[in-house]
């Protein structure tokens, strides 16, 4: 969602802005702004649409300034338009803003009563105003800052400048936040996501919750003082290098980032196996070996909890374990029964996932412990976990998610593999090599997926569907196609179809299904069921089978043999190919489909 990019230092503050911003563009947003400081005065450009827009307004004037803030903005209250865009600012001060101000419409009303005037239809200029407000009350900044964090209710990240100094202030509520200095260059840096200050930071801090942190650049260097909203220095905060590098950035020979990020997975799927199993994460796996408890709420939202969905398999049929899987912004609302020694396991790539971090908070609160399967080392679900099992899978920059959720799935497998004290199986690394083989003659021969895509893009409606661990797999291929298709798309059990979605058959509708090796005469007459309504089948199945070749309109053959519980994985994998070249054919914008935010920071 929103990105935040903020500079101060004896350079021109637009070009890290932009270049930080562009970093952000995979997270989805519809404006962009920038807001100056130049001669002791605020300029603001902001423009509608792509961040190219604001690019080119920024050519045209050609802007200086040692100090600014940039922002693009995933709207929430007020329209797509360039007033609603971020910075919002007067001649005191700019803000930038992510988040929702719950209370923004009260306030508002009761600033314009005192007499205040709105530019914008945004929750977030009611932060601006209350500042200025508070501003000319007490002639003190911080004060002003803490003042109007303290009013505002909601989860948001602010960043301020005033036109009186260079400094950069900054505080947050449940958002994500960071600061970056580099001492030797003498600059300073926020953002939303440390990714953008790759390269221009290499110190980043993590401040908590509620501190206001005020950055200086002078000759000495940087200083950046923290402070509780009583303006008592703070040490709520942690620092860590930006250890990420700039090639994630670049696409490499690859069409798009989408693509290049399924082709990663074989050797991503290599790593975590030698990660996990003999290298420095063996000690993390080996604190959960026999650990049993008698209830496991698993958490999360989109591919995530479709990656609940199938360690929830791993943790009940391997471990004998009871799973419950929820999608967050259910979880968090419905008063959930949780017992003593229980444990919240919370899935996600990013870690700012408003929702998922609620119900982190809210098993906290009940006071069970919290385990994370988590992307993004020092986000707030890692921070705030009593356990983190990190994914390895690298920057994802595809909005579609694909990598992450394989490395999800494998993550929690060996969990529980740790769980079942089977890590030293040897068979366990050699089936984990055969997947990686396996998605890589996939990503060495997807001709063949495109084919299949080529024959049916045209489509109106597609249902996939799975029995049992193939199941989760149908709910992600479908999510996968609507995404960055944009064409309707359902998951479902094979066996629920006459049960409702059935009536959809006919000879404009597709359905993918997955036919494995399990369960394998059951799957088939559900096939058998929708080819009788004259629907289009496509069979993703055992290779060389003369009745799938016989069933289906078309057929994709894989091979299944000694994957065991990992296949589900490897039919994933070829999902995401199908799913890709019908997005190709239809030219959508496959690595940033409108509406959608790879990282969802408000609920
Ligand atoms: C957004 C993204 C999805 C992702 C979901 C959860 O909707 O577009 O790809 O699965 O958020 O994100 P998380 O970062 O928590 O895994």
């Amino acid at each position: 969602m929103c990105g935040i990019v903020g500079y101060s230092g004896p350079n021109n503050s637009v070009g890290p802005i932009i270049e930080g911003l562009s970093r952000l563009e995979y997270r989805g947003y519809d404006s962009a702004g920038i807001c100056l400081k130049i001669n002791n005065e605020l300029q603001i450009l902001k423009k509608e649409g792509k961040l190219d827009n604001l690019k080119s307004l920024i050519q045209e004037k050609k802007p200086f300034s040692h100090t600014g803030i940039g922002h693009t903005r995933w709207a929430t209250h007020g329209a797509v338009t360039a007033d609603n865009a971020h910075p919002h600012g007067n001649d005191l001060f700019a803000v930038v803003h992510n988040g929702i101000i719950e209370n923004a419409g009260v306030l508002k009303k009761e600033l314009q009563a005192e007499g205040f005037e709105f530019k914008s239809q945004t929750d977030s200029e009611v932060f601006l105003v209350l500042l200025t407000k508070f501003y000319l009350e007490t002639k003190n900044v911080l004060l002003s800052i803490s003042k109007s964090f303290s009013t505002i209710t909601g989860n948001s990240a602010f960043v301020i400048i005033e036109k009186n100094t260079d400094k950069l202030y900054c505080l947050k509520r449940s958002a994500p936040l960071v600061v970056g200095d580099n001492q030797q260059t003498r600059e300073a840096f926020v953002s939303s996501d440390p990714f953008a200050l790759v390269g221009f930071a290499p110190r980043i801090y993590f401040p908590e919750d509620s501190i206001i942190c005020e950055s200086s650049v002078s000759e000495n260097g940087v200083k950046i003082n923290f402070y509780e909203l009583d303006l008592t220095p703070s040490d709520r905060y942690k620092i860590q290098s930006n250890a990420m590098s700039v090639d994630t950035t670049n696409k490499g020979i690859y069409e798009h980032f989408m693509l290049k990020e399924i082709h990663e997975q074989p050797s991503l799927i290599e790593k975590i196996a030698a990660y996990y199993i003999k290298n420095e994460g063996r000690k993390i796996l080996d604190q959960i070996k026999n650990f049993k408890t008698s209830c496991w709420h698993l958490t999360a939202c989109g591919t995530a909890w479709h990656a609940g969905l199938v360690i929830k398999n791993y943790f009940e049929q391997i471990n004998r374990q009871r799973a419950s899987v929820e999608i967050a912004s259910e979880f968090r609302y419905k008063n959930p029964i949780i017992n003593e020694n229980e444990i919240g396991l919370f899935i996600s790539q990013s870690g700012e996932t408003a929702d998922t971090l609620a119900c982190q908070e809210l098993c906290r609160e009940k006071g069970i412990s919290s385990f994370a399967i988590v992307n993004v080392e020092g986000s707030t679900l890692f921070r705030n976990a009593d356990k983190n099992f990190l994914i390895h899978a690298g920057v994802e920059i595809g909005v579609a998610s694909t990598k992450a959720f394989t490395l999800q799935v494998l993550t929690g497998y060996l969990m529980s593999r740790a769980m079942s004290g089977t890590l030293d199986d040897p068979n366990l690394f050699v089936e984990l090599k055969l997947l990686s083989n396996r998605v890589s003659e996939l990503c060495a021969d997807s001709e063949k997926i495109k084919k299949i895509a080529e024959k049916i893009y045209t489509q109106k409606g597609f249902i996939f569907t799975g029995r049992g661990k193939y199941f989760p797999i149908a709910l992600e291929g479908a999510l996968k196609l609507k995404e960055i298709a944009y064409v309707h798309a359902e998951g479902y059990a094979a066996g629920e179809l006459k049960h409702g979605p059935i009536a959809l058959i006919d000879e404009e509708i597709v359905n993918i299904a997955v036919v494995g090796p399990e369960l394998f005469e059951k799957t088939i007459s559900n096939v058998e069921e929708v080819k009788a309504r004259r629907g289009k089948v496509v069979v993703i199945g055992p290779e060389k089978s003369e009745e799938l070749e016989h069933l289906s309109d078309f057929y994709l053959g894989l091979n299944f043999h000694g994957l065991n519980d990992l296949s589900p994985l490897y039919v994933n994998v070829a999902l995401q190919f199908l799913s890709y070249h019908i997005a190709y054919l239809k030219g959508t914008d496959i690595d940033k489909p409108r509406n959608l935010a790879k990282s969802v920071t408000v609920e």
